[in-house]
């Protein structure tokens, strides 16, 4: 007599193990995507660009996230997130970051890298199961949601830098997406199956690196000495209308922040692997939310771009510099006036600045936060350099001689030239 079973044929087409394996997949891509992202802000000139990618790298760092405790779910009792079979996308991904201009990098992005990344996940979404994936469920739907307005966000913005690119540098962009989309082909896409083994032509000859000297937006005004007391600590830090200019400049100048905070990002990635890239994902993008703050303020308040200053001083301060400066600077000098947040809170409050205010209350409790991820992560810089993790006093001195240097080179023109942009400022504000 055979035996007959119930059919099992509705559900099931990935067991356990298929599932994990595919989600590892997703989770690398996105963390490839994530540090890619990061080490190109300070290379896009772009404003708009420059503040609204680390909101999208962030995204798709808690995506990641979100895919690796998925995957450790399903491969208890391991933690073992292996590169295996998909070295081949990691190449790719690698490979991207060498794109010739910060357009071609963007483009990729929004036509070739997110679209696949889009298509992987729904493709995962129809044949997986809700009931035995469930988990899974929630955060994919909410990552093609971002997908879909991050390629939107990006086109909106891509098409009309296009229109002012030179047109060789419009070409070479062009026509390197459509090199690395015929890459992304020939491995098979990004998808369900393994992909297949990269060629040597994905093996850039260096590795990638963040520019040093930032690229910025010439409709901005662009000098290294965003106010005077940059440079002149004679130079009034002000009250009324000064500190509610003073401030938003302050917030506005936060742009070094986010460059820097990117660096910092991709240079310590695979140092200190993934529990660091993702507090450093949010910390950039809490950098540009601060940043848009300032500028939003000013903008209400009549300013347009080239009446605004744009410094540069303090990322330029470690250039040539061991990273972990650039992490120190981002922990010090953004930590160091926190304690006067909350009485600027309540300046604010009795001025009846209630936009200055609520920004200031915000920016307070994102600071909280970076005081302990700039502790965490100093520290245990330190210690895989065989240092004292608790002891920063090199890394404080080393940071206030190397931007005390660079103060010193500031130029009678310049410093001339930062007073009448202040002054003008000043003068525009108190005449509204
Ligand atoms: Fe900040
Ligand atoms: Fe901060």
């Amino acid at each position: 007599m055979t035996m007959s079973f119930l059919p099992g044929v509705h559900r099931g087409k990935y067991m356990r193990y298929d599932t994990a394996v595919i989600l590892k997949r997703f989770y690398l891509c996105e963390k490839m995507t994530v540090i890619a992202q990061a080490g190109w802000l300070p290379g896009i000139p772009y404003f708009e660009m420059k503040t609204l990618l680390p909101k999208i790298l962030w995204e798709d760092a808690m995506t990641a996230n979100a895919l690796r405790e998925r995957v450790f779910e399903l491969r208890f009792p391991s933690r073992i997130l292996e590169v295996g079979e998909d070295q081949g996308l990691i190449d790719l991904l690698e490979y991207a970051r060498h794109a010739p201009n910060a357009l071609a990098f963007l483009t990729a992005l929004s036509k070739v890298l997110k679209p696949a990344m889009l298509r992987a996940y729904e493709t995962y979404l129809e044949l997986a199961d809700e009931i035995g994936d469930g988990p899974t469920y929630r955060f994919m739907k909410l990552a093609i949601d971002e997908k879909y307005q991050q390629i939107e966000t990006l086109n909106q913005h891509i098409d009309r830098y296009a229109a002012h690119e030179e047109p060789a540098e419009l070409e070479r962009a062009e026509q390197w997406v459509k090199e690395l989309q015929t890459h992304l082909d020939r491995l098979g896409g990004i998808g369900l199956d393994s992909p297949k083994a990269a060629g040597a032509e994905l093996k850039p000859g260096k590795p990638f690196e963040p520019l040093e000297v930032p690229a910025r937006d010439q409709k901005f005004c662009n000098v290294r000495f965003y106010w005077p007391d940059n440079v002149d600590p004679a130079f009034p830090y002000g009250s009324g209308i000064q500190l509610q200019l003073r401030s938003a400049v302050s917030h506005l100048n936060e742009v070094w922040a986010v460059e820097n905070a990117g660096h910092v990002l991709y240079s310590f990635a695979d140092e200190l692997g993934w529990e660091f890239i993702y507090d450093a994902a949010r910390w950039v993008y809490d950098e540009s939310r601060h940043c848009r703050m300032g500028y939003e303020r000013l903008k209400s308040w009549g300013f347009a771009e080239h009446e605004l200053p744009l410094g540069t001083y303090i990322y330029d301060s470690c250039k040539g510099q061991d990273p972990i400066y650039r992490l120190g600077m981002l922990f010090y000098f953004e930590s160091k006036n926190i304690g006067k947040k909350l009485d600027r809170v309540k300046n604010f409050e009795s001025m009846n600045d209630r936009m200055s205010q609520h920004d200031m209350d915000f920016d307070w409790a994102d600071e909280t936060i970076h005081t302990s991820y700039g502790k965490k992560w100093l520290s245990a810089v330190l210690e895989r350099r065989g240092k004292n993790p608790d002891d920063y006093t090199e890394i404080k001195d080393v940071c206030e001689q190397i931007t005390a240097k660079t103060v010193q080179t500031a130029t009678p023109e310049e410093i001339a030239q930062i007073i009448d942009i202040a002054n003008k400022i000043i003068a525009k504000a108190s005449s509204l």
